[in-house]
């Protein structure tokens, strides 16, 4: 393989000798024991994201395998590499710190090394991400397949799923409602497998965001890890993966304009993660455009939500496969779709529809006329507290909460919230608004999953199940509850979140789209005047400091800028 820029054969483009670069690397990649028969076939890479911290990914090795024997009996051979892998709970500070990371990880890789097409295995929240990302910016024939939904949990009967029962489980044991005992127990069975979180978290968001985009076969996002389809799927890939490499298609003529507001129209229809407009943000911005949050709010408006998965339904992953997937959903959807975009199939959205199996009467996917939320899942606020944008799933909400103003509780910090929430001194009502500052991409940093303020144990133990609670964190999508996410810009850069002060009046207004604390422009003013930034703002090296420096803000993905397609000229907030 050459180097565009160079002509010279990647890797050893210093030589300046070209017959000698290839010379040299066939004698290197001959100590792998390949014969001269495989070397001369398409070169496919795989992304080995195995990781003995990943259960999500724990069924990598079995996907490599299959992945392999597509790409051979293809004709191709296939290497596999290893990538920064991420598992959200074993990722310090938080996963979304490290997205970039494994961004540059997947770019880099598969620019630095001769491949042909690569195969990305994606699964866990930010892994998926952080591999377009990497490929949208590489732009090499790259096709995505994921480790797949696990399959449920039971316990005394009733049926369980990481991680939305994980925490209305945990909430009954901080009321007193479950003892020590049995929460131990219900601890070993939330989690039964392989594979990524099965409710409609960000795992099952992205993975169906994906294959609306066009990035993966038809069918792939919903497959359960453990399911002999899986394999299939895996197979599939490989094989098609050698047929990118000859036909050359790119990434970014999978991943357009057009495909993105698929991807946008999906993330409503199927009740997805807030963690999902972050990421496509960021996709979109290595791509050279901006999500145009403007769509999302139309797109919201005209497409309820039809897929009655947890945390805004009663099913799981496993159910929607059973119920034919993405297509199933695609098909009610249809009439609202770019669907002569693209894929990577090489055919068009409508061509891979049409082609799918003809769909059966279910009650996974709901109807237009029968959806499971009629206003959409996800809606953009604005207000004197969020001037560059919050997000709130509406679907996930209380329907008495979506028009609320009450009095501000305020939280610091992330620990100034773990010492006081608890504590029976906090004064705080059922119509409080809980505010928690300062855990924004640079504030916590790393924008953790902390949007689920937990009700302070006193009005828990009084049965309050919801409040309004706003912060410039994000939120798992397997979480739920009237919350306000992503406010920008976050408190910790000077954003007005971090003025607000105990017993100011917050007003939420979902049907307006607005997030607005009362108080007047001038008492905004004077409070910024002597407002001061946190202390542990920023890094002295390593990738704290290319994080501090560069991180962006969540209407721009939290991408870091120098990444971008179009670096912001403004400066990094
Ligand atoms: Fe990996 Fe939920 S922890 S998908
Ligand atoms: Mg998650």
């Amino acid at each position: 393989m050459t180097d565009k820029k160079t002509g010279m054969a990647k890797g050893l483009a210093n030589y300046g000798d070209a017959g000698f670069s290839l010379f040299l690397r066939k004698a290197f990649i001959k100590a792998m024991g390949y014969s001269d028969d495989a070397l001369d076939r398409p070169v496919i890479g795989i992304t080995n994201t195995y990781s003995g911290f990943n259960a999500c990914h724990r069924n990598v090795p079995d996907i490599i395998e299959a992945v392999k024997r597509g790409v051979m009996l293809a004709g191709g051979l296939p290497i596999e590499f290893p990538i920064v892998s991420i598992h959200e709970a074993f990722s310090h500070p938080t996963s979304m710190f490290l997205r970039n990371l494994m961004s540059m990880d997947t770019e880099e890789m598969v620019r630095a090394q001769p491949m042909d097409a690569s195969v990305l295995i994606g699964g866990c929240d930010k892994t998926v991400p952080a591999l377009l990302m990497g490929a949208a910016s590489a732009d090499i024939p790259s096709i995505l397949t994921v480790t797949g939904p696990m399959i449920t949990g039971s316990h005394r009967g009733e049926r369980l799923g990481a991680c939305t029962d994980c925490r209305r489980l945990w909430g009954q044991h901080r009321a007193g409602e479950i003892d020590e005992r049995e929460i131990e127990e219900i601890n070993g069975k939330l989690a039964p497998g392989a594979g990524t979180c099965m409710v409609m978290g960000t795992a099952s968001t992205m993975a169906l965001v994906s294959e609306a985009m066009g990035m993966m076969l038809p069918g792939g996002a919903s497959i359960p890890a453990v399911h002999a389809d899986r394999l299939r799927h895996a197979e599939a890939t490989g094989a098609r993966a050698v047929e990118l490499a000859a036909e050359g298609l790119k990434p970014t003529e999978i991943m357009t304009k057009e495909s993105m507001a698929n991807a946008v129209r999906v993330l409503q229809a199927v009740g997805g993660s807030t963690n999902g407009i972050v990421h496509l943000a960021a996709i979109a911005g290595r791509l050279g455009f901006d999500l145009d949050m403007e769509d999302l709010d139309r797109m919201g408006a005209e497409t309820p939500v039809l897929v009655d998965l947890k945390p805004s339904g009663s099913h799981y992953m496993e159910d929607l496969f059973k119920a034919g997937g993405l297509t199933t959903v695609l098909r009610e959807i249809e009439h609202m779709m770019n669907t002569d975009c693209v894929t990577v199939s090489g055919k068009t959205l409508a061509e891979n529809i049409a082609e799918a199996p003809a769909s059966w009467p279910q009650d996974v996917v709901r109807s237009l006329d029968n959806p499971i939320h009629s206003g959409g899942g996800l809606r953009r606020l604005r207000g004197n507290l969020a001037p560059g944008g919050a997000i709130i799933k509406q679907a996930a909400a209380t329907e008495e909460l979506l028009q609320h103003t009450g009095p501000a509780v305020v939280f610091s910090s992330l620990a100034d919230m773990a010492e006081r929430l608890d504590s029976p001194e906090l004064d705080v009502m059922p119509d409080s608004v809980l505010v928690l500052q300062n855990a924004g991409p640079k504030g916590a940093p790393g924008m953790p999953e902390a949007g689920y303020i937990p009700i302070p144990k006193k009005l828990a133990a009084q049965g309050v199940k919801d409040m309004v609670r706003i912060s410039d964190a994000r939120m798992s999508g397997t979480a739920f509850g009237s919350i306000v996410l992503h406010i920008s810009p976050e408190a910790a850069v000077g954003g007005p979140l971090g003025l607000v002060q105990d017993g100011d009046l917050v007003k939420l207004d979902v049907a307006a789209g607005t997030i607005d604390v009362l108080l007047s422009e001038d008492e905004l003013q004077q409070r910024k005047a002597v407002w001061k930034a946190p202390e542990h703002i920023g890094a002295k090296r390593g990738y704290e400091k290319l994080y501090f420096d560069e991180v962006l803000q969540a209407e721009d993905g939290c991408d870091f800028n120098f990444l971008r397609a179009h670096p912001r000229d403004k400066p990094v907030s």
